[in-house]
């Protein structure tokens, strides 16, 4: 959600703090602050983008100790006052902080009644009060922030500093990520590896209850009860210029154009075209146990609960287990049953969604066995797991999920053709499943070259205030993905129903002013999906139809023809012209593409 960023060493904290704050805006992006000590804490902070605080970040604002922050906001409106860092009243500790204090409210009230004036409506201004109360009365401030956690309830990553000790930044994790970066004699932190990667690629992830204490020459971490921990520091594969628009005018439209190169990295080696089957080493699961689940659940949030949809009808037709999707936010609520017999799939582009992973551990605890389809590697739902499949589909910046979400179709295919040929998926299915995968990077490349054709349909229907989108059976979870990009980075509302469902009320709906995408792929349910043309047609309804070829009658307005591959893996493609639908109508309205008001990248409050 919001974005942290930590510094000691022995270059000016300021540029540094800046630069990896640009590169997490697309968490977070109301309000931006820095501080650096230098004989005392210097702080700027503005309601705005990183690139307003950068205009107010004077150039004498020296050294080599800092820690900034970007926002969205969750207590307290985006204001210079609500954004972070927040100081202690003597001005002696910073704090900045991701998640969310729930006990803030008791705690401030306290607070006050001791005198304690509060210059912002946040729940993080408690923490630094807290920590200046503490650290006169502990010798370290390690100390007193663990004295400060302790009467915390809630979620939070922080980042302490203390303008008494000009040496050293304190940071803790719990719900809330922390990645420190290891440097050649200084020390970075910050809430997500992109901010990292420019200065270095060795990072260690904070587990929930840790804390750390930086200083330039090195850094120790500690458990919740103040022992020390041992970690091992990993390599981060994505740099610096996996995070560049790489020439394209919005991340959005990079990360579109990249899904033939990041398919096939999902892909790499885990195809064998002898046996026509997939190798999932990361599953941690031999044949005998592959075999014995009776059923698949799915979780996720979003747009990634959109391509479990597509995971569980790809495992029921390839692996004929009865598989579903449900969104992890609802999941985590209901008190699940947790079956012994069943496999879980938790999905997460990011790895730290907190609804996803208060998911997965819910699920853990009740022993249920399950495994992960995760793009950031060393993330929390990805540690939390018992195996998984990663997707190296690279950092996604822009807000609106693409490449991982076809990247995560494409895990399910290769996890429902691992689970079916373990069981009746024949040899002959199996190569039909494998060829079509292969298939699938150059047929989105033809997609990708439509480009100009579907930016002109998106102008032709961006200026209606409502948009229905349809599909059946496998094309339903494609209409909802193709509803959500259109509704979250063009802000025109969206609505998506099988086709199916259409005549048992929505139809209501149509008319001239609400225009319907139907997808309709050629498959066993062609003359189905045709009829509910007619349907829309006969109502006035105009259609723009995403196939495989034109329908003889005229039941579409438009038609946008996309190459055919095997039925199971056609509503990957389909997708795809979809994502470019929902960018160009987003250009023609002169949305932010990358950055859509009122979301973050990734949700890790609840
Ligand atoms: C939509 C979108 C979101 C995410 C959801 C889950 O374009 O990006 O709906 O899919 O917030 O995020 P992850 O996959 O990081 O758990």
């Amino acid at each position: 959600m919001c974005g942290i960023v930590a510094y000691v060493g022995p270059k000016d904290a300021a540029p540094i703090l800046l630069e990896g704050l640009q590169r997490l805006e697309y968490r977070g992006y109301d309000s931006a602050g820095v501080v650096v000590s230098n004989k005392g804490l210097k702080l700027r902070k503005v309601k705005g983008r990183v690139a307003d605080l950068a205009k107010v970040v004077p150039a004498r604002f020296k050294g080599g100790l800092g820690i900034g922050h970007t926002r969205w906001a969750t207590h307290g409106v985006p204001s210079d006052e609500n954004a972070h860092p927040h100081l202690s009243a003597d001005e002696r500790i910073a704090v900045v902080h991701n998640g969310i204090i729930e006990n803030a409210g008791e705690l401030r009230a306290k607070l006050e009644a001791d005198g304690v004036t509060f210059l912002s409506e946040t729940d993080t201004e408690v923490l630094a009060h807290l920590i200046a109360r503490a650290a006169d009365e502990n010798d370290s401030l390690e100390e007193a922030v663990r004295k400060t956690l302790k009467s915390v309830v809630g979620t939070y990553g922080i980042a302490v500093i203390d303008a008494e000790r000009p040496g050293e930044v304190v940071v803790a994790r719990n719900g809330s990520p922390i990645v420190v970066g290891i440097g050649e004699k200084e020390m970075f932190a910050a809430s997500d590896v992109a901010a990292l990667v420019r200065y270095t690629r060795q990072v260690v992830h904070l587990e929930d209850g840790e804390l750390a204490v930086l200083k330039a020459d090195g850094f120790h971490t500690f458990a919740s009860d103040a022992r020390e921990t041992a970690k091992e520091p990993l390599t981060v594969d994505w740099d610096a210029g996996h995070y560049d628009t790489g020439g394209y005018e919005h991340y959005l439209l990079k990360e579109i154009s990249e899904q033939p190169e990041t398919m096939t990295r999902t892909m790499s080696g885990r195809l064998d075209e002898r046996f026509h089957v997939a190798h999932l080493g990361g599953l941690n699961m031999d044949a005998r146990e592959t075999r014995s689940f009776r059923r698949v659940k799915i979780i996720g949030c979003g747009s990634a609960y959109y391509s479990g949809q597509i995971g569980a009808q790809l495992i029921e037709e390839l692996a004929r287990i009865p598989a579903d999707a449900e969104p992890a936010s609802e999941f985590r609520y209901r008190n699940p049953v947790v079956d012994p017999d069943t496999l879980y799939v938790a999905i997460s582009q990011s790895g730290e969604t907190y609804d996803t992973l208060a998911a997965v551990q819910e699920l853990k605890r009740k022993g249920g066995r399950v495994i992960g389809i995760v793009n950031a590697v060393g993330s929390a739902i990805a540690r939390e797991v018992d195996g998984g499949i990663y997707l190296h589909a690279g950092p996604e910046v822009s807000v609106a999920s693409t490449k991982a979400f076809t990247s995560t179709s494409v895990a399910f295919a290769l996890l429902a053709l691992h689970l079916g040929r373990v069981r009746d998926l024949s040899p002959a299915d199996g190569r039909r499943v494998v060829e079509g995968l292969r298939r699938l990077p150059g047929q989105i490349e033809e997609i990708l070259a439509q480009g100009d054709k579907i930016a002109e349909l998106a102008k032709k229907y961006a200026d209606h205030p409502s948009m229905m989108f349809v599909g059946r059976v496998r094309g339903y979870p494609v209409a909802r993905e193709g509803a959500q990009k259109l509704k979250e980075i063009s802000y025109v509302h969206a609505e998506a129903y099988p086709a199916s469902e259409l005549k048992h009320g929505p139809l209501a709906l149509i008319g001239p002013d609400m225009p319907t995408v139907a997808i309709v792929p050629d498959d066993e349910l062609l003359d189905k999906n045709l009829t509910t043309l007619g349907e829309i047609r006969a109502r006035g309804g105009r259609v723009l139809m995403v196939g495989h070829r034109e329908p003889e009658a005229k039941l579409a307005d438009d038609v946008i023809v996309i190459p055919k591959n095997e039925i199971e893996l056609d509503p990957i493609l389909l997708t795809i012209p979809l994502q470019l639908l929902a960018y160009y109508a987003a250009v023609a309205l002169g949305r932010d593409v990358d950055k859509p008001r009122n979301l973050a990248k990734s949700v890790t409050v609840e």
